[in-house]
């Protein structure tokens, strides 16, 4: 039986993925210093260490009987990033440069990593593949691209397996027997929650109108947390000693800000409430994956649409 280190499996996309390896057969250790997982969102059945990917002693403990890792740790709030990027230098590049240490004293080198599409900044042109120059635009996306290249030159020195995939904008929850797994942010940032929480005393604030857009508003890919985590576990199965491989995961179109709110009022059965201020720092006009390689490499492709994201997200946030 094969045994998975995932960091960060306290939090929504690592906690959904501990679920399904669970799910699957694997068993799993997590390795997470709640900063901002919950202990009680680690699925049963998980060995549970709470610590930070920087204490070397922990990670050393945790990776025992561990022949692979998924290593979601990390700040992951690009505006939080613009203002502590120290925060975001120490966490996500030295956290990994802990864990990937002690991985290589462990002799254990095969890992899937989660990346961002904030490594690769603004693109004129979309759908963006791989292949693209990275420029990322903020402290948020130069960490994640700096562990992307962390990985490359252990692959080719020290023979590590990698896989780093590229997330785009992640949305749903994830429905186990005892509960759902969802998003518990605080503050909450993401777009599909906010929608979800608006009243009218507070409504959902539309950043920015005046983008070159078809509808004026910010255009994202979004992707199921259930479809992307079962990529993870293709990604495992498809690690190759030597390489390593940046796979985009997305749905390989895009929805406006509008359109999401749109359809949220269709789903929820009410006109969301909703007020239009200025553009937010750091916000690119359009985001798109190209999937073909995850297509080819992985035989993954998205199985859940825009509106059974808004819908299991809806149900999750009101059974909690
Ligand atoms: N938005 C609003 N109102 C809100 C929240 C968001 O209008 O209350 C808009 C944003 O301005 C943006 C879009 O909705 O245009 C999506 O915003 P999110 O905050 O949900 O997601 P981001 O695209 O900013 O970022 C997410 C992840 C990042 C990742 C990025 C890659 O949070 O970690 O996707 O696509 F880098």
């Amino acid at each position: 039986m094969s045994r998975v280190l995932v960091t960060g499996g306290a939090g929504y996309i690592g906690g959904t993925t501990v679920a399904l390896l669970l799910q699957r057969g694997f068993e799993v250790t997590v390795l997470d210093d709640c900063s901002t997982g919950h202990a009680d969102s680690v699925p049963a059945g998980a060995t549970f260490y709470q610590g930070s990917i920087l204490d070397g002693d922990v990670v050393r403990k945790a990776l025992a009987g561990c022949d692979a890792v998924i290593h979601f740790a990390a700040k992951s709030l690009v505006g939080e990033s613009v203002e502590k990027p120290d925060l975001y230098r120490n966490n996500n590049i030295g956290g990994s440069q802990v864990l990937f240490d002690e991985m290589d004293g462990a002799g254990i080198s095969r890992i899937v990593v989660s990346s961002s599409a904030a490594t690769y900044g603004d693109s004129k042109v979309q759908p963006i593949l791989e292949t693209h120059k990275a420029h990322p635009t903020n402290p948020y996306g130069e960490t994640k691209l700096a562990v992307d290249n962390l990985l490359t030159d252990l692959c080719a020195e020290e023979n590590f397996a990698a896989i780093s995939l590229r997330y785009f904008n992640v949305a749903g929850a994830m429905k186990i027997d005892s509960g759902w797994l969802t998003e518990r942010h605080n503050p909450e940032t993401h777009l599909i929650p906010n929608v979800l929480k608006a009243t009218a005393d507070k409504p959902l604030k539309i950043f920015g109108t005046d983008w070159d857009t078809k509808d004026g508003t910010c255009i994202r890919d979004y992707v199921h947390v259930v479809d992307l985590a079962d990529a993870h576990l293709r990604a495992l199965d498809a690690l190759k000693a030597g390489a390593h491989e940046i796979i985009n995961l997305g749905s390989g179109g895009g929805y406006s800000v509008r359109e999401v709110v749109t359809t949220s009022s269709k789903v929820v059965g009410y006109e969301i409430p909703a007020v239009e201020v200025d553009r937010r720092a750091g916000d690119p006009a359009v985001l798109i994956a190209s999937i073909e390689k995850a297509k080819s490499m992985l035989g993954w492709e998205p199985t859940r649409d825009l509106e059974s994201m808004i819908s299991d997200a809806y149900q999750s946030l009101t059974a909690v």
